[in-house]
């Protein structure tokens, strides 16, 4: 990449390395993505310089002129998108917009139902060291033992028993479409709002291959970076009863003034999220993913709930080696060039700082331009570096491997 003449040689350098890294692996962290240039160069602009707390046309300082269009533009193409009424596009991470949600939804100690983080549930749904869980009172919902997907009878029943003010459907880590429309018949059931939070496959309603749950809920969250391709951060959509309490959680509730280069970046990512060639890149990034899922389950690994549809999948490694736990598999993996995370899988045996699972995502390497004869590779490269294991040499053998098929996918051409 190039950089100014005049530059700090340490922070360039790292700058250097960490591209190296991320052109020279597999980069399968389901919640990361390789940005466009365009969202990278919108994120590195003039816009940083810019303080514009408020909203369009309700500004605390002066200059806001173009940054209001900036905002009313990125405002405009997600709506469009999701077919919302309004949308906050401020929120600096999807942490940041979920906790906005609550405050205005909810007075603290208020129940809320949520899918168990060791379900598959985000920290912020309740996590007893988030401050979420520490201000409100989570309940959470699980998946059934039996096939793995989301238990909707006893969420209904533990919707009728604990009455909760608020029901958040989505996740961090479960494979399979999560369809909105049985949760709003719960909901009404109950006289409960609902939360659709789509960090996750925000990219992936977008590109019409996973159903849009706007139309059932009253608020849908979700990151800017992971499917969706944009910069960090995250959005609100709701619908208009409920704008002006989102708007007012944001901004003065839980930040200062937005970054409206992360702003701007966002509506050239969701732009580009309202083409042709993002519809394709979404039906890539599932057909992936289920064809590693096919391959890895020809390796000797159980897939939870026995496959994908979306973009990621759960590793359970104790079919493949019951002595081998997420984290040992995370580290040599990582030592290969072949990034991602260690995840509990249901109701694991082992903490969630062991675990025995991983988690495996497509978005990034889709982004490359890989397809499913990359994916039978990738499939065979994680089970080779994971028999070899205490092998150095066979590792250091597949890290070149890596480099080699990394080389014919670089991200930025
Ligand atoms: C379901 C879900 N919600 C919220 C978040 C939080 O996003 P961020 O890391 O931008 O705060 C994530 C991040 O992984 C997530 O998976």
């Amino acid at each position: 990449m190039p950089w100014p003449t005049r530059h700090d040689d340490p922070v360039f350098g790292l700058l250097d390395a960490e591209q190296e890294r991320q052109n020279t692996g597999l980069q399968l962290i389901a919640s990361e993505n390789f940005a466009s240039p365009a969202v990278m160069a919108a994120t590195g602009s003039v816009f940083t310089n810019k303080y514009s707390e408020g909203y369009p046309g309700k500004r605390y300082y002066g200059g806001n002129v173009v940054a209001d269009d900036v905002e009313d533009l990125a405002r405009q193409r997600i709506c469009e998108l999701f077919g919302a009424d309004h949308a906050n596009v401020q929120p600096h991470s999807g942490a940041n917009a979920n906790m906005a949600v609550f405050q205005a939804l909810l007075e603290p100690g208020d129940t809320v139902l949520g899918l168990s983080l060791d379900h598959g549930g985000h920290l912020t749904h309740g996590s007893p060291v988030n401050a979420s869980g520490l201000l409100y009172d989570f309940v959470g919902y699980k998946l059934t033992s039996g096939d793995e997907r989301i238990d909707l009878e006893s969420l209904a029943a533990q919707a009728r028993e604990h009455r909760p003010k608020l029901i958040i459907a989505g996740a961090t880590a479960y494979p399979r479409i999560i369809d909105a429309e049985p949760y709003r018949k719960i909901a009404d059931e109950v006289g409960a709002l609902l939360m659709f939070d789509a960090a996750h496959i925000a990219g992936l309603i977008a590109g019409g291959v996973h159903p849009n749950p706007m139309p059932f809920c009253d608020i849908m969250t979700f990151t800017t970076h992971k499917t969706l391709r944009g910069p960090r951060g995250g959005c609100i959509l709701s619908t208009e009863a409920l704008a002006k309490a989102i708007d007012k959680a944001i901004f003065p509730g839980q930040q200062g003034g937005p970054q409206v280069h992360s702003i701007a970046a966002k509506a050239v990512a969701f732009g580009e999220a309202q083409t042709d060639e993002f519809k394709a890149y979404a039906a890539q990034i599932v057909a992936n993913a289920a064809a590693l899922a096919e391959a890895l389950a020809g390796q000797g690994f159980r897939l939870v709930s026995g496959g994908t549809d979306n973009h990621l999948l759960l590793c359970d490694l104790r079919t493949f080696d019951a002595d081998l736990t997420g984290k040992e598999a995370q580290i040599v993996l990582d030592e290969a060039g072949i990034t991602l995370n260690r995840n509990t899988i249901p109701d694991d045996p082992r903490s969630p700082f062991v675990t025995s699972g991983i988690r495996i995502g497509t978005p990034a390497v889709t982004t490359q331009g890989m397809g499913p004869d990359e994916m039978v590779e990738i499939a065979r490269l994680i089970a080779e570096t994971l028999r070899n294991r205490t092998d150095a040499a066979a590792v250091a053998g597949i890290r070149a491997e890596v480099a080699a098929l990394c080389g014919r996918f670089t991200p930025y051409n």
